[in-house]
């Protein structure tokens, strides 16, 4: 009988140690629970990323990830996309509040907004999302319910950098992740996070690295 494993089906993460030794300056966007916030911070503390949060950005008042970067004494900043008409203004706000943090990279660790030119144009090339697929597979929201509707058998997580166009910028690293007969979104996404925590810290010392 073949047994699937829940486990992980990628290749191990090159490490990639950061040649200059100034930590680089990293404001994180977040919208819900912060768990990637929380993996990046851990990473950073363990010496594994060389890094520095500058602030945290969120857009839920009720988001966890506020509780976290508290915990940690990181600045955490709500802007509520309610309170904007357009989007090209929240993204006006949030460029001010990451240059007045003096941000570098940009980090989308679970925002679910859309960005626009302004924020784009205020980091070229320095803006990185997690996205819980396999990119280019399941764009966009409910990815994980739709990977199980498509009955794949494997699905996972990407990090990209960041382009207008939703979940379709340069791929940086992905994890696989096999889906069981008996997966639910919740029990497929709780093992997606498990992959999500080891290659968003990794992805961001290979981006930060190539570009010095
Ligand atoms: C992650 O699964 C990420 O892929 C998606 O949103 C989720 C955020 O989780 N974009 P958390 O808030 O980091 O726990």
């Amino acid at each position: 009988m073949i047994s699937v494993s829940p486990s992980l089906i990628s290749p191990n993460i090159p490490t990639h140690s950061q040649s200059s030794n100034k930590p680089v300056k990293l404001g994180i966007m977040a919208s819900g629970s912060g768990s990637n916030f929380e993996a990046v911070a851990q990473a950073i503390e363990n010496g594994q990323l060389n890094a520095e949060i500058k602030v945290l950005i969120y857009n839920n008042p009720d988001a966890y990830a506020a509780v976290r970067a508290d915990k940690r004494n990181i600045a955490a900043v709500l802007i509520n996309h309610r309170d904007y008409k357009h989007r090209e203004e929240l993204d006006k706000q949030i460029v001010q509040t990451l240059c007045q943090h003096d941000v570098e990279w940009v980090i989308m660790a679970g925002w679910m907004r859309l960005v626009t030119q302004e924020l784009i144009d205020a980091f070229p090339q320095k803006i990185i999302n997690i996205h819980p697929s396999l990119l280019p597979s399941f764009k966009g929201v409910k990815a994980i319910e739709q990977a199980i509707k498509a009955q794949v058998k494997i699905t996972g997580c990407t990090v990209h950098l960041v382009s207008l166009e939703m979940d379709s910028g340069k791929i940086l690293m992905q994890a696989a992740v096999a889906v069981l007969p008996d997966d639910t979104p919740d029990t497929l996404h709780t093992r997606i996070q498990i992959q999500e925590h080891r290659i968003l810290p990794a992805a961001i010392a290979l981006a930060v690295n190539s570009e010095q």
